[in-house]
């Protein structure tokens, strides 16, 4: 027991009577969100109730998809499935909060997106830009070549019609939690992925999640600062081929 993670999984226990103390210093607070100024944006379709199969269905019948048709995915199917996964569904005191939880609303996840075939949104790299619903368009072309490498050279992201990408803003949490923000950053986005699967599921379309990942590489793709900035998770969305495991 003294591997890097076994040490992480020790140094960040919360123990009765040791908790760390003090109160937020809001003058330091991390930028809450990230926009990509002066990029092309495209307004996704507002989203309206799209699922044909209800919640028990798509848990029911969810499972990983690894090959994909050539089959284009909607605009509204698209625009729904950025939404279900990091978008904004309710404002509470000013404060706007998303589709998936977030320890302490602090939404370190950004979700960045290597569209290759989707209606209305030519093949590109994206950024999720939750407060206006819109992809910023980063650069544009077929990346899916470059998510295949990102992702230890697995052929699923050459098929997919979507590689979804979520990145953490490390600070944005840390800012609060300190090394133990580390545990609630991979399940904000473990949360987010499965919002994203589930979502998929309904609307007919298969995905998966992908963790294994050549960090510096995807980290190259997005364009990040990865001291900033790291991807932790990739999940391909598209339709099925059959039998496509
Ligand atoms: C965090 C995480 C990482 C994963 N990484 C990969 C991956 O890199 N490649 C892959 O083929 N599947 C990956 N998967 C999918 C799992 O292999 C899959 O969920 C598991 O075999 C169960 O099958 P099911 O999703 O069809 O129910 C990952 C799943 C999770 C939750």
């Amino acid at each position: 027991m003294d591997g890097v993670g076994d040490r992480f999984q020790k140094d960040t226990k919360y123990q009765r009577g040791s908790l760390p103390g003090g109160s937020l210093d809001f003058s330091t607070r991390p930028k809450q969100y990230k926009e990509y100024a002066g990029a092309q944006r495209i307004a996704l379709d507002p989203p309206k109730p799209r699922l044909i199969a209800p919640l028990d269905l798509c848990i029911r019948t969810r499972r990983s998809v690894r090959r994909f048709a050539s089959k284009t995915v909607s605009f509204q199917d698209l625009s729904y499935l950025a939404w279900a996964t990091g978008g904004i569904q309710r404002i509470e005191g000013n404060h706007p909060f998303r589709t998936a939880p977030s320890a302490g609303a602090l939404y370190p996840i950004e979700t960045y997106l290597v569209v290759k075939n989707a209606e209305k949104v030519p093949p590109g790299l994206y950024h999720y830009f939750p407060l206006e619903h819109s992809l910023e368009l980063m650069k544009d072309g077929d990346f899916s070549s470059h998510a295949t490498r990102a992702a230890l050279d697995q052929n699923m992201c050459m098929s997919a019609a979507v590689t979804f990408f979520f990145t953490a803003v490390w600070e944005r949490s840390k800012w609060k939690y300190k090394q133990r923000a580390y545990r609630y950053i991979y399940l904000d986005a473990g949360h987010m992925g499965q919002n994203l699967a589930l979502a998929a599921a309904g609307l007919g379309l298969g995905t998966c999640a992908i963790g294994a990942i050549y960090d510096e590489e995807a980290d190259a793709l997005l364009q990040l600062d990865s001291e900033e900035e790291g991807t932790i998770m990739m999940v391909v969305a598209g339709y099925p081929v059959k039998d496509g495991r």
